[in-house]
């Protein structure tokens, strides 16, 4: 056999037995199998009760399947592909799924276009596009429901601000004119990025007021929703252990935590007009009635947080900043620090393939990409969004050691290639 064939035949097996895997988790959970039709949520669709195996077959099934359609597609088809996040805006931007789930059935175009004011012929340009790409369906001619997928961007789902925010096509599209414009590429200033190019102001202070933190909970909801009470022994901590959630933002992911561990405390902090949205989580009042979180705000350049907390947890911070910031917020964490503090640091941990083989972690198998390449794909969707938004990156382990950090411990959690580690 060729090595092509060879190829071809090993991810085809991949996908096969990934996909029998998947189809007897489902089974054992007496849940349906995926479905593009099945408007709801099982467990198994979400982070925190998926399996690690199940996460691991179904990051394997995207993997081969993306691999094996690069491999036998003419290469023009599959390079050329532009359009998916434009579409996706006008969509969530005019709440089409909020218009069709009110309908029992379907919506024709011509009904959405009297509702949203926008033209009935381009909008079925745009939905005839998303349907290919299998968001809605087309239950006729110009007819069309929600599935599985749109279910995700209704207004009242937080993951569809991470459409806004993380994958805004317009200031993507300027990426090339930041990196070609002399004063632009050749700076490392988080207010020359192509984010300010299109929007005229940096990333946090033109999201002040609205959307970020809203898909900040979309984000955690496609990532590592319900994670964190399972990626620590929190069982070791003293009762009344007070964690100090550094950059907390509205506090979604201190709630998780919350809820499980009752002898946990845990404060917020974020920039002042994160407040109010903290306020709003609804089921905080009986929290602080009971004393177990308050918020407090910082400004972590400036300020160093609570003091003496037992946890400083990090979570999605660091990447957002240059190194020599990154160490500005650690200095300011380590003079609240009492000597059995701890920081805990949640982050993608970005890796290059030929490093992955050379080292041997988590190796995808043969012959995909030692990366899991489509498989994890969010992970480095983030990446370059973070040169876009901030003229920063996911690190390596390696750039995380050269900060000047002392890994006490390292984790790569399966579920959501998350790693853990901890600054002494
Ligand atoms: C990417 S979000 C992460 C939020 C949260 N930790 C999470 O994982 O959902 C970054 C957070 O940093 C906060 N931030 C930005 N600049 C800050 C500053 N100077 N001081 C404190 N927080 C800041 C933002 O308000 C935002 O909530």
């Amino acid at each position: 056999m060729s090595i092509g064939s060879a190829q071809l035949t090993a991810l085809v097996e991949l996908i096969s037995s990934s996909v029998r895997e998947v189809i007897a988790a489902y089974s054992d959970a007496r849940q349906d199998s995926p479905l593009l039709n099945l408007l709801d949520e099982g467990p198994l669709e979400i982070p925190a009760t998926t399996p690690p195996n199940v996460t691991k077959a179904r990051q394997i099934i995207e993997a081969a399947c993306a691999q094996l359609c690069a491999t036998i597609a003419q290469s023009g088809d599959c390079i050329v592909n532009y359009t998916k996040s434009a579409c996706l805006q006008v969509t969530v931007d005019m709440k089409i799924f909020d218009l069709l789930l009110n309908k029992p059935k379907s919506l024709a175009v011509e009904e959405m276009a009297k509702l949203s004011g926008i033209n009935a012929g381009k909008l079925g340009q745009v939905l005839r596009f998303l349907v290919t790409k299998h968001v809605y369906r087309e239950v006729q001619p110009n007819v069309y429901t929600n599935n599985t997928l749109s279910m995700k961007l209704l207004s009242s789902d937080p993951v569809c601000f991470s459409i806004f925010v993380h994958y805004q096509p317009s200031y993507s599209t300027y990426m090339w004119e930041a990196l070609v414009d002399e004063k632009y590429s050749s700076s490392y200033d988080p207010s020359q990025t192509a984010f300010c190019k299109v929007n005229g102001a940096p990333f946090f202070e033109y999201y002040k007021k609205c959307r970020f933190s809203s898909a900040m909970i979309g984000w955690r909801d496609i990532t590592d929703r319900g994670l964190l009470p399972k990626m620590y022994d929190w069982q070791s901590l003293v009762h009344n252990a007070v964690v100090c959630d550094v950059s907390g933002s509205n506090g979604h992911v201190a709630l998780d935590l919350l809820k499980e561990y009752l002898k946990l405390k845990i404060v917020v902090q974020d920039l002042e007009d994160l407040q109010t949205r903290w306020s709003e989580l609804k089921e905080l009042p009986d929290m602080i009635q009971q004393a177990r979180t308050a918020f407090i705000p910082i400004d972590f350049f400036k300020d160093a947080p609570v003091k003496d907390c037992n946890i400083y947890y990090i979570h999605n911070i660091l990447h957002d900043w240059l190194d020599e910031s990154c160490v500005k917020i650690l200095q300011n964490v380590k003079l609240s620090m009492k000597p059995t503090s701890r920081i805990l640091i949640l982050c993608f941990v970005a890796n290059h393939q030929e490093a992955l083989a050379r080292d041997g972690d988590d190796l995808a198998p043969e012959p995909l990409l030692p990366n899991y390449g489509n498989g994890r794909i969010q992970q480095y969707n983030l990446d370059v969004n973070l040169m876009i938004c901030f003229k920063s990156k996911e690190r390596t382990l390696k750039e995380f050691i050269d900060i000047g950090w002392v890994l006490t411990r390292y984790s790569s959690c399966l579920s959501n290639v998350i790693e853990i580690c901890i600054l002494l």
